[in-house]
């Protein structure tokens, strides 16, 4: 992204914090998740970060309340670093990207259903505000699945939104939310759905944002096929992202499952139609990449079977968006 181009975010100047961010209630929920969430849950106040700080791009009104002050602190200093270093990509953009991308998708997907209302499964929802976003759920039930420690302090955060701040006016957008509390490593995580009003026969879009790759193979592919099973009998949408094996093999990564060609692997499971899109493509580029040298316009032009750039001998990192239905 280019200093001068219109895609950077126009506040860089200076990072805003609302009183409601800053109130003694939230500061205090925050601290619980720095001294004792681990760097799985944490994530979910970094990627709420990046939605909150490319409010240019990403409209998540409540996104920085999830993140909180220090999540918020240090994306913006990365960002500011990539802005001053005149970075031909500014920290988050994959994030704003990614949203948008899992945004656009989700609503084609419910318009293209023929029967109401439509579920909504949020699969390690994280701080995912879409609930309260997007008027396109207004006729979907929307089932949030996360660990129980997560999902609590998030309904603790939007209540103090909802109580203190008259500036937001957050209401739920949403027809219903239901919170699953669930550790998809404990495998009964479709039975507590179930439990909590999840309809098999009913038209269902999955969205798989930023999770698999959290996950061991093993447990990627199982939570992969207990959902394909159940997509076989009704029309259901997939909507997941997939980090590449060069993307994963950092020395320092926490990242686990990866899938260099999750178009094939959707298309084992079942799935009659599979769309795979990168970051910059024509339906995953919403005017935020408008540098031609961008990474990623660099990455698409290379065959997705070369793992090492040519030009510079860096590892080909991608970061797959993908669609698929019955
Ligand atoms: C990077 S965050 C993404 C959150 C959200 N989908 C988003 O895009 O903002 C990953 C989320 O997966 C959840 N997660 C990871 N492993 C999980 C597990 N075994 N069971 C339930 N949730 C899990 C974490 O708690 C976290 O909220």
């Amino acid at each position: 992204m280019s200093q001068e181009g219109n895609s950077s975010p126009a506040w860089l100047e200076e990072l805003q914090l609302s009183d409601v961010l800053t109130s003694d209630a939230v500061r205090s929920l925050h601290a619980t998740i720095e001294q004792e969430w681990d760097f799985l849950r944490r994530s979910a106040c970094q990627t709420a970060a990046g939605r909150a700080l490319w409010s240019h791009a990403v409209h998540d009104p409540i996104a920085a309340v999830l993140a909180g002050e220090s999540y918020l602190r240090s994306l913006y200093e990365k960002m500011r670093q990539d802005k001053l270093n005149n970075a031909q990509e500014i920290s988050g953009v994959i994030l704003a990207v990614r949203t948008l991308w899992f945004d656009s998708r989700l609503e084609a997907a419910i318009d293209s259903f023929v029967t109401r209302p439509a579920q909504v499964v949020l699969l390690g929802a994280g701080m995912d505000a879409r609930a309260y976003r997007l008027n396109c759920l207004k006729e979907s039930i929307v089932f949030e699945v996360d660990f129980p420690e997560l999902l609590q302090v998030k309904a603790s955060l939007l209540k103090e939104v909802m109580v203190s701040s008259k500036e937001h006016q957050i209401s739920m957008r949403a027809k219903s939310l239901i919170r699953v509390a669930a550790d998809l490593r404990e495998g009964d995580w479709i039975e507590k759905l179930q439990k909590s009003g999840y309809l098999p026969e009913r038209q269902t879009v999955w969205v798989l944002e930023g999770i698999l790759y959290y996950l061991p193979h093993l447990l990627a592919m199982q939570v992969l096929e207990a959902i394909a099973a159940g997509c076989t009998s009704t029309h259901s949408v997939l909507l997941a992202d997939f980090m590449n094996k060069s993307s994963v093999s950092l020395s320092d990564s926490t990242f686990q499952f990866y899938s260099d060609w999750p178009d094939h692997l959707l298309s084992s499971m079942g799935y009659g139609q599979v769309k795979l899109s990168q970051i910059g493509d024509p339906d995953a580029h919403f005017g935020l990449l408008s540098d031609s040298q961008n990474l990623f316009h660099k990455l698409r032009r290379l065959p997705r079977s070369m793992e090492i750039d040519p030009d510079d001998g860096t590892p080909c990192r991608r970061l797959y968006l993908v669609e698929a239905s019955n």
